[in-house]
């Protein structure tokens, strides 16, 4: 009851500002820099539990499945166990073939969705272990899963969710460091992830002070008819992310595509009516996101750039500046200007940005 959207106007806006505090919160008393790994008690895995497995399988719904989509890149880059994250809606539905050495992980920040807690019975009834990586403490599926994470994100009251989001990708860094460090992941490699998730409140933070900036730009580029988002590998996922939350709070049509497959289809809806934006790391793909940027600004697209430095304006028409993180963990920063760029151009809109239209904090039926 004491929880108010005080002086920030709405929860999202609220929830957004929370991050820093919430992303400290989460890693409270989980990192070791001397072995450069992390401790999560309630996993209930043995180290020889964790290094057996064969497959990671991540279960949710809406956020949570991004926030799956981004925590399975992270397992299989750091750990090197084969992972991926399917909607949870979907897999309950087809009959899957559930396997003994496959880890499954079910995301939800409520802990009531009930496609995944449905799911999460599913495969315990046909002999799999499930995790959950949850926010609410005694929830159903958090009772329901063999172990799990807890979020310690602080309550969420926005119906889009944003800080449950970020610090659902920090949990999934941890575990990815844990099982990595088990498996394959040097010393030094893990000493360094480990000093790149003490930075990420304090760089939050900073992207937090880029507020009045996107605020300028949500007119642009949140507010017209269709948006593109895209992305490669690491930024995909980060691409749906914002394409969901401007659905979701502005009701613009956003579509989310990987820049991959732009050319494959989706550059027959880019002209100067339909801008994009684009997530362009300073990583291995770097060039290759420029060349996509070019095909676009070909069509007489106009591009905003979510990047690690200003990008020429021949290739974007504005780029907002992201603090660089250690590279696996540059998903984390990346989503969160986009969450700014939607709560705002909702606002301008005119939207009751805390509870959009036919949408519900948790949807507890199927
Ligand atoms: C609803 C909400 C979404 C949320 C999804 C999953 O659809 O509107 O914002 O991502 O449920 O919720 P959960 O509580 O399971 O994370």
């Amino acid at each position: 009851d004491d929880y108010q959207a005080e002086g920030y106007g709405h929860f999202m806006r609220k929830e957004i500002h929370d991050q820093p505090t919430a992303v400290e919160r989460t890693l409270r008393g989980r990192l070791d820099d001397r072995f450069g790994t992390a401790h999560l008690g309630g996993l209930n895995l043995t180290p020889r539990e964790s290094r057996e497995f064969k497959r990671v399988k991540i279960l949710g719904c809406g956020s949570a499945h991004y926030a799956g989509q981004i925590g399975a890149q992270l397992i299989e880059e750091l750990a090197r166990v084969p992972a991926d994250s399917e909607p949870a809606s979907e897999f309950r539905y087809r009959n899957p073939l559930i396997d003994p050495d496959t880890l499954y992980v079910a995301v939800s920040q409520s802990g009531e969705t009930y496609d995944t807690l449905a799911t999460v019975q599913e495969i315990q009834r046909k002999g799999g272990r499930v995790l959950g990586v949850v926010n609410a403490v005694g929830s159903s599926i958090a009772r329901q899963c063999d172990g799990g994470i807890y979020l310690h994100a602080g309550p969420e009251i926005s119906v889009t969710s944003t800080k449950a989001f970020t610090v659902t990708t920090v949990d999934f860094a941890l575990l990815a460091l844990h099982l990595a460090r088990v498996r394959d992941l040097s010393p030094a490699d893990g000493q360094r992830l480990v000093r790149g998730l003490r930075a990420l409140p304090s760089q939050i933070g900073e992207i937090l002070k880029l507020e009045d900036q996107i605020a300028g730009l949500a007119q642009e580029y949140g507010t017209c008819p269709n948006v593109m988002f895209i992305g490669r590998v690491r930024g995909w996922p980060v691409a749906r992310e914002g394409a969901l939350k401007l659905k979701e709070v502005s009701y613009v049509h956003a579509e989310a595509y990987p820049a991959s497959e732009l050319k494959h289809g989706p550059l027959a809806l880019i002209s100067p009516e339909t801008p994009t934006v684009a997530i362009v790391p300073d990583d291995e793909l770097y060039d290759k996101n420029l060349t996509t940027l070019g095909e676009i600004k070909a069509r007489g697209g106009r591009i905003l750039a979510l990047a690690h430095r200003e990008l020429p304006s021949a290739l974007a028409d504005h780029t907002i500046v992201v603090p660089r993180a250690e590279p696996e963990l540059d998903p984390i920063l990346l989503g969160i200007p986009l969450q700014m760029l939607a709560y705002h151009a909702a606002v301008l809109l005119g939207h009751d940005v805390d509870h959009p239209r036919n949408l519900a904090k948790s949807v507890t039926v199927e």
